[in-house]
Order: structure tokens, then sequence, then C-alpha cells
């Protein structure tokens, strides 16, 4: 599905613009900056494929990626990022819910959460949205190689604790590095396996 199998096939700024639904697709949502697009890197081992950045509000589209016999794979736009002009904000932030209770080959959203930083309303606010949309989400630690294991099992709690609350929630959840590779395996594994 993944390895050498994986291109960049095209970003999309309005609804109309998404590619044929002709396939399954997961998505990636989180924060600005939690590590969506290195998470795709570090999936498909192609470490520019996806534009990682120290600045947050990198990615504007919504990036699909193509796996070989696989489902799409798509990148957000961050949110929670309050840096930009308010009217592109308010775009994105359109696109992105439209995009989340709309697309109808959507099987599984993965929620990016910082290992470090838990739950926070605006990943409330995205959960909730994907509850009324019935689109299945599981979240997804990042940066596992920031915290230490102590820590991480705090926040790992609170996460828990915050999907009981969700009906759309997967109850596993997925802790990663995207610099160590901690996770990554698992991760390509449960996307190999959605149908
Ligand atoms: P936006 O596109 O702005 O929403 O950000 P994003 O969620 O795509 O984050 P991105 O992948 O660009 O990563 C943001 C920063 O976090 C970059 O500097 C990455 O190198 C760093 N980063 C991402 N994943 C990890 C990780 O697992 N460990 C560590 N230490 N740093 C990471
Ligand atoms: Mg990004």
């Amino acid at each position: 599905l993944f390895a050498g199998e994986t291109d960049f096939l095209k970003g999309v700024v309005a609804m109309d613009g998404l590619p044929p639904a002709d396939r399954l697709e997961v998505c990636f949502a989180g924060r600005s900056n939690v590590g969506k697009s290195s998470l795709i890197n570090a999936l498909t081992g192609r470490k520019g494929l996806a534009r990682a950045s120290n600045t947050p509000g990198r990615t504007q589209e919504i990036n699909y990626f193509t796996t070989l016999g696989g489902p799409f794979l798509v990148d957000l736009p961050g949110y929670g990022y309050a840096e930009a002009p308010l009217p592109v904000v308010e775009k994105w932030q359109r696109l992105l819910k439209a995009y989340l209770s709309g697309r109808q080959t959507l099987r599984r959203a993965f929620v990016l959460i910082d290992a470090r930083h838990g739950v926070k309303a605006v990943d409330e606010e995205i959960m909730a949205l994907l509850d009324s949309a019935a689109v299945t989400f599981q979240v997804v630690l990042t940066k596992a190689d920031k915290v230490k294991a102590k820590d991480r099992d705090k926040v790992l709690n609170q996460v828990r604790a915050a999907l009981s609350n969700h009906p759309a929630a997967y109850p596993e959840l997925v802790v990663t590095s995207s610099e160590k590779g901690d996770g990554i395996a698992t991760l390509r594994a449960i996307i190999a396996g959605i149908e």
C-alpha cells in the first residue's frame, strides 16, 4: 500500500475540486503543527512527500495522496491557528467542515493530538462534528519522542476520558513518533485493514 507506491495527486481548495470518489479515503486532521504532514511522510517512507514545516499553517489545501490499491491519504489544513488573517482562517474552516461532513467515501478520520498537550477545545469541536456526520475517528498521539512516559500516560488518560463523550470515536489509540518511527507500522496496518 505504501513505500514507493505513494504519490501526490492534487491540492484542493474547494469542495468541487475533490477528486472523483472512486475509492475509499482516510484523512489526517488536527491542530496546526501537530504533525499531520510529518505523519504522512513517515507512513509512506517518503520524507518530502507532504510538506512539513515548523511554521504553523503550512498546509493550506486539502492534499490528496494515492496509495497502490489502497485508500487516498488526505492531509488537511490544521485548525486552531489564529495567526493567519481571519478571512483566510474562516475559509479553511468552512472547507474543513464541508469536507469532514460531506465526503461519502471518507472511512476514517485520524484526529492527531500532541502527546504533550492532550485534547483541547478545538479538538472537541472537530470530534463533535465527526460525531454528527457519523464519521468514525481514531485518535493518534503525535511527537511521543518529546514526552516522558509518565507524562504521556497522563495525557492518554485525559484523551480516553474525552473520547468517552464521543459516539464516533474508535476506542483504540495509537501512539506515534514520526521522528523515531514509533507506532508507524501499527498505523500502516490499521489503514491497510480499512474497508
Ligand atoms: P500544519 O500543516 O501547519 O497544520 O502542520 P502539520 O500538522 O502538518 O505539522 P508538520 O508535520 O508540518 O510538523 C510540524 C513540526 O513538528 C515540524 O517542525 C515537524 O518536524 C515537527 N514534528 C512532527 N512530528 C514530529 C515527531 O514525531 N517528533 C518530533 N520531535 N517532531 C515532530
Ligand atoms: Mg501540514
